[in-house]
């Protein structure tokens, strides 16, 4: 698959079937993950790949476990998908030039960098016929207590990696017309 048929293929997945995924398929996704771009080359990123039944079902409930969060369309996959892999970003690294953080951005960019990874993994798990979803709405403290996670990292987001139960169909997207301006903010092209 090349890369646009990977873009327009991808959909999030919330639906898995229980078929594993072997360490080679795996090894792929993450290897693609590893060779994302990042602010200076600091690679910020770490990554989680939980296999186990009874953490996956803790991970389910980290997004579950609190009301104020609300209904999670994805938790089912926690408990048939075979891997979840949890994303994380070592704090103070990412936007920073000599210690000090070096544009409007603060240290946000941190978020830029592990999404930049994460889209590179899901882009090459879809190519494989794989499914994943972005899951940025649960308890990351939870997560962080669940996983041991030292206090230097933020956890930003999990996937479920599996194999689709179906192929979803596209959710609308706005019309470039919409988000593309030429020379100016507000300006569409003139025909
Ligand atoms: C930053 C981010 C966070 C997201 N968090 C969740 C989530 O917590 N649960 C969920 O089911 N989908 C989540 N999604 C998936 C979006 O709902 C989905 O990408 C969007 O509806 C477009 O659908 P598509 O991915 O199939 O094109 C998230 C996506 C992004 C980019």
């Amino acid at each position: 698959m090349d890369t646009i048929e990977a873009i327009k293929n991808r959909r999030s997945i919330r639906k898995y079937k229980t078929d594993p995924v072997d360490e080679k398929t795996l090894e792929v996704v993450l290897e693609a993950a590893r060779q994302a771009p990042s602010w200076a080359n600091t690679q910020c990123w770490k990554f989680i790949v939980v296999r186990d039944t009874n953490i996956r079902a803790q991970l389910a409930e980290t997004i579950e476990a609190n009301p104020t969060l609300g209904r999670n369309p994805a938790t089912k996959a926690f408990s048939t998908a075979p891997i979840i892999i949890v994303a994380l970003a070592e704090k103070n690294i990412s936007g920073y030039f000599h210690g000090n953080t070096a544009t409007d951005k603060g240290d946000w960019w941190f978020m830029f960098d592990v999404a930049l990874a994460m889209e590179n993994l899901m882009l090459a798990a879809t190519a494989m016929g794989l499914g994943t979803v972005h899951i940025g709405l649960f308890d990351t403290a939870r997560v962080a207590s669940l996983l041991e996670i030292p206090n230097e990292y933020y956890v930003v987001e999990m996937t479920p990696l599996g194999y689709p139960e179906y192929q979803p169909n596209p959710r609308p997207r706005k019309e470039l017309s919409e988000i593309v301006f030429y020379n100016k903010f507000g300006k569409s092209r003139i025909v």
